[in-house]
């Protein structure tokens, strides 16, 4: 049986100084779960976020990072200086980055090789527009996006590999996708895995939902067979909706 990894992504949200109060507070509150539990936090709010975090449930994610090890690249996080604060998990290649910041699925794919030889866990975010679901490419859209994501990565790196569907039209937008329609598109996943990697890596591998995930549909969904958690965006900024969203089970 997979645990859940239920993370939220809190976007550009939330200061240093707002964050060691909330860890806490959350950390309190998830304390019995048996989950995996993760904060996406920016990057300014790492220190305090791993301060706070240090010897409870949370885990603490960074939302980005480079794919060159160093240089000239401006305003730019490397892979090495996640590990060096302590970092654990980085999201990668999430809708919002590729639309507005040009990230495209061969970035993503250097990204999750670096995350990976640095030691950091990637959880790369797949998932199709509304256009391409009303025009019916959405299996194959997402299968290519996972399989060129993970150009290059072996059987054995698959274990600290997270995959996060997350449908465009879905994020921030109140709209989730029916339980059905969510599961279906994390069965099409696990399916491209087991070809490529075989059943028993497709079996281990966590494949979250995410988008509009809430305190009322959170049960359903991770209830569903091969969604093994979620990514949450605006419900992970209120401490009392995330760890109801973390104790789904009640
Ligand atoms: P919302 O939960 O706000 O829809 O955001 C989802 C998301 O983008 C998580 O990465």
């Amino acid at each position: 049986m997979r645990k859940k990894v239920i993370a939220g992504n809190w976007k550009m949200n939330k200061t240093p100084s707002e964050t060691a109060a909330f860890i806490t507070e959350l950390s309190d509150k998830v304390k019995q779960t048996k989950d995996i539990v993760i904060c996406a936090v920016p990057f300014v709010c790492i220190p305090a976020a791993l301060k706070a975090s240090k010897r409870t449930k949370i885990k603490i994610a960074a939302q980005n990072m480079h794919y060159e090890d160093k240089g000239a690249f401006t305003g730019e996080v490397s892979a090495k200086m996640l590990v060096d604060l302590g970092v654990q998990y980085v999201i990668i290649g999430h809708s919002e980055r590729r639309q507005y910041y040009n990230e495209t699925d061969a970035t993503v794919n250097r990204k999750v090789l670096k995350a990976i030889k640095a030691g950091l866990k990637p959880i790369i975010c797949v998932g199709e527009s509304l256009e391409q679901r009303e025009t019916g490419v959405t299996a194959d859209f997402v299968r290519y996006q996972v399989g060129y994501a993970l150009n290059g990565v072996s059987s054995e790196d698959m274990k600290n590999i997270v995959i996060a569907y997350e449908p465009i039209w879905a994020i921030g937008t109140g709209k989730t996708a029916t339980n059905e329609q969510a599961n279906e598109v994390c069965r099409t996943i696990r399916q491209a895995l087991n070809e490529k990697y075989g059943r028993k890596v497709a079996n281990a591998t966590y494949i979250q939902y995410g988008g509009s995930v809430n305190v009322k549909n959170a049960a359903e969904l991770f209830s569903m067979s091969d969604i093994d958690g979620g990514l949450v965006g605006g419900a992970s900024l209120k401490s009392d909706d995330f760890c109801k969203i973390v104790n789904y089970k009640g």
